[in-house]
């Protein structure tokens, strides 16, 4: 097997993967996230592949957070190295993954999954889910973006609440705040979540890849994003994906995009 706690699966143009730790609530230890890694940058490359779904496995939670056992007994440095690390090859690759990454939350999402799934490009929950930053509960803060992420999604004071609480809030909270998109019963999660990334594949995805830097440049204070803006919107006219798109439309036809 390729990955020990990772599963991932492909039907059409759509990859699920599936954190795989259901006795430990899908934690995310040192070896999750390098699978995750892994099969992202692969997934990233697959031609065929146009979205990606992630989920948990069980019906209890999506990823209950890091895991506590592995970094308890860390000092400042191996702390610090755990943050940057995680932050490097998880969340800031997952939020610039060039395809989208749709978070299905199955259930808990808890301190890092909860910043897994604020990583990924939209979320949908099921009714059961429970959302929360329960760091401080444990004497340390999110350290995988969850400062950072969840105040641009839900406004500065309802972060700070939800961090200095450390307490869960639940599905519909998480709706009405704009933490996820949608929220429906656990047996139709995944079919919600094929179905947007069904909708999505129709597309072009050069020009998804450019939307999507385009608006993570929004949130980045070092770059101008209606520089980006204008810049992917001039590269797009270079692509068969433009060509075949303003075909179809002009041949009243559908466009069948080669990803180019
Ligand atoms: N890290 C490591 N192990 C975890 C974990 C985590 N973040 N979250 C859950 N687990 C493990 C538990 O230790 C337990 O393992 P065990 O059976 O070997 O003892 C197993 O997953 C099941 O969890 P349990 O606590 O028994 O389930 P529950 O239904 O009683 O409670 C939660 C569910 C989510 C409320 C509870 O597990 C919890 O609070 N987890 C930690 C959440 C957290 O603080 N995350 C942020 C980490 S920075």
């Amino acid at each position: 097997m390729e990955y020990q706690n990772i599963l991932v699966n492909i039907e059409g143009s759509t990859a699920t993967i599936t954190i795989n730790r259901p006795n430990k609530l899908n934690a995310l230890n040192k070896d999750t996230i390098k699978d995750l890694h892994g099969a992202f940058k692969k997934l990233e490359k697959n031609k065929k592949v146009r979205v990606i779904i992630i989920t948990g496995s069980g019906e209890k939670a999506f990823v209950a957070g890091a895991d506590i056992a592995e970094f308890s007994g860390f000092s400042k440095k191996e702390g610090k190295k755990l943050a940057a690390k995680g932050q490097e090859m998880l969340f800031d690759f997952v939020e610039n993954l060039s395809k989208p990454v749709i978070a299905a939350v199955n259930g808990f999402a808890l301190g890092g999954g909860l910043e897994l799934a604020m990583a990924c490009h939209f979320r949908v929950a099921s009714e059961n889910a429970k959302m929360g930053l329960p760091e401080v509960s444990l004497g340390v803060i999110p350290g995988y973006g969850g400062t950072q992420r969840l105040p641009r999604l839900v406004g500065k004071g309802r972060a700070m609440e939800m961090i200095m609480t450390a307490g869960m809030i639940d599905a519909q909270r998480a709706l009405d705040y704009g933490l996820v998109n949608h929220v429906v019963p656990q047996e139709g999660l995944m079919g919600l979540c094929t179905q947007l990334a069904d909708r999505i594949s129709n597309n072009s995805p050069v020009a998804i890849g450019y939307a999507i830097k385009a608006i993570n440049d929004c949130f980045n204070n070092n770059v101008n994003g209606y520089a980006t803006e204008i810049e992917a919107f001039g590269e797009c006219f270079g692509t068969a994906d433009f060509k075949e798109g303003t075909s179809a439309f002009l041949e009243k036809r559908k466009a069948d995009f080669p990803g180019k």
